[in-house]
């Protein structure tokens, strides 16, 4: 038989997905399987896109220009002033989905077995993009005790080789949930600046955001002409995740150039999907307060439910929709299989994100789990307490050492 390829072979699974069939399994023996594994907002995508999408006016659903819809561009050019980001059309490129912005930064700005530094726990998919470039992705971690706060500028540096070419962020993060501040963002265009780095931000949740203050973008920052790149989405934003719509924007020409031949070579973005997401930029402030009031609803209830677990530690994410909590567990892998195979509640079962996946350094996030709370908070509660009960029950349960000197 044909052999695999290397990177066939050495692709990650997604910590996310990868729990599917026991889930299914649960599912078969008649259990609700509570999903706090996938960040799949349950929310209402905006009417307007469903509406434009149905009255389109189009008797051919031909090809669209590689970089997207010129009218599409622009509308987003006034959605980004509107965020502080001053960019015309033609710094922005549609792609499908942020997925494809995060792979056609990589393929244009590093060569196979260059380095990105990337702050670990980081968003899996990184992997699968850097697999595919040929990119050797070198993590700096971020402590769930610290709230992974972005790792300190010395950390950074210490890692910085002649083969490093980018640092990777993701602001507001996933799984960590954490939004960074602006003084340690301004640091680190300092350090991006000093060493002549791309600096790509995966801003995808820039509208979840908890303390009311819109985080900033790197394209807001001065200086970063050359270095910034912005990757973007439609999916979170409006709830649109399978419109597969995100864009890549940036003030530096030469990147532009060198992501539009990848973006030639794959045609265009998708037609339908295009005019969806031009039509959703109509979409009221009010409609993201709303979001805004539930997903910090949801949020308060899954950590301060999940603080009185005892041995459990949350920090409070600041933004996205994902929480990181440290368990009292000896392997975060064993447990969340063992939760869906093995235990139930009142017939109901959690399937939750091991966050070893999250992380590029072997053995870290062990006793972590990522959990999204994107559904209702009734939902949530239940899953808290079957969280709270299965840990009574769980063989592997390892309690903190509490303060002794004996
Ligand atoms: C941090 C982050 N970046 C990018 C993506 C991919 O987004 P898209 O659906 O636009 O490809 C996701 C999806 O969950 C994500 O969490």
């Amino acid at each position: 038989m044909p052999k695999i390829s290397f990177k066939g072979l050495n692709m990650p699974d997604s910590p996310i997905r990868k729990l599917t069939p026991i889930a299914d399994g649960a599912k078969a023996l008649g259990r609700h399987v509570i999903h706090l594994n996938i960040g799949q907002p349950d929310v209402q995508t905006p009417p307007m896109a469903m509406e434009a999408v149905r009255s389109m006016d189009r008797t051919v659903l031909e090809y669209s220009p590689s970089e997207g819809f010129v009218s599409y561009r622009k509308g987003l050019a006034s959605y980004y002033s509107s965020v502080g980001v001053d960019v015309t059309p033609e710094q922005i490129m549609v792609t499908t989905g942020g997925s494809e912005a995060l792979a056609f930064a990589f393929m244009a700005c590093l060569n196979p077995g260059d380095e990105v530094i990337i702050p670990e726990p980081f968003y899996a998919n990184y992997n699968g993009f850097a697999a595919t470039a040929g990119v050797r992705i070198v993590p700096v971690t971020a402590l769930l005790d610290d709230g992974f706060a972005l790792p300190s500028m010395d950390a950074f540096e210490e890692l910085i080789t002649e083969r490093t070419k980018a640092i990777l962020i993701c602001n507001p993060g996933n799984p960590s949930g954490r939004k960074y501040e602006n003084d340690s963002l301004d640091t680190l265009a300092e350090l991006v600046k000093k060493h002549d780095l791309y600096l790509v931000a995966d801003e995808v949740y820039r509208e979840f955001d908890y303390d009311g203050k819109l985080s900033r973008s790197v394209l807001s920052m001065e200086g970063l002409e050359d270095n910034a790149i912005l990757v973007d989405s439609v999916s979170k934003r409006y709830s649109m995740c399978g419109a597969r719509i995100g864009a890549l924007v940036t003030r530096n020409a030469s990147v532009y150039r060198a992501a539009m031949k990848f973006a030639m070579a794959r045609l265009s973005p998708p037609t339908m999907a295009q005019v969806a997401s031009e039509a959703a930029l109509k979409t009221p402030a009010s409609y993201f307060e709303e979001i805004r009031l539930e997903y910090m609803q949801r949020r308060d209830v899954l950590v301060e439910g999940l603080r009185e677990i005892p041995g459990v530690v949350c920090p409070t994410p600041g933004g996205a929709f994902y929480a990181v909590a440290r368990f009292p567990i000896d392997d975060c892998d064993v447990f969340c299989k063992w939760i869906l195979e093995s235990f139930q509640w009142e017939g109901a079962t959690v399937m939750l994100a091991p966050n070893t996946g999250f992380y590029a350094t072997p053995g870290l996030g062990k006793q972590e789990i990522r959990m999204a709370y994107v559904l209702e908070v009734s939902e949530i509660r239940k899953a808290v307490t079957c969280i709270a009960e299965a840990l009574k029950v769980y063989p592997g349960v390892v309690m903190p050492r509490t303060q002794s000197h004996s």
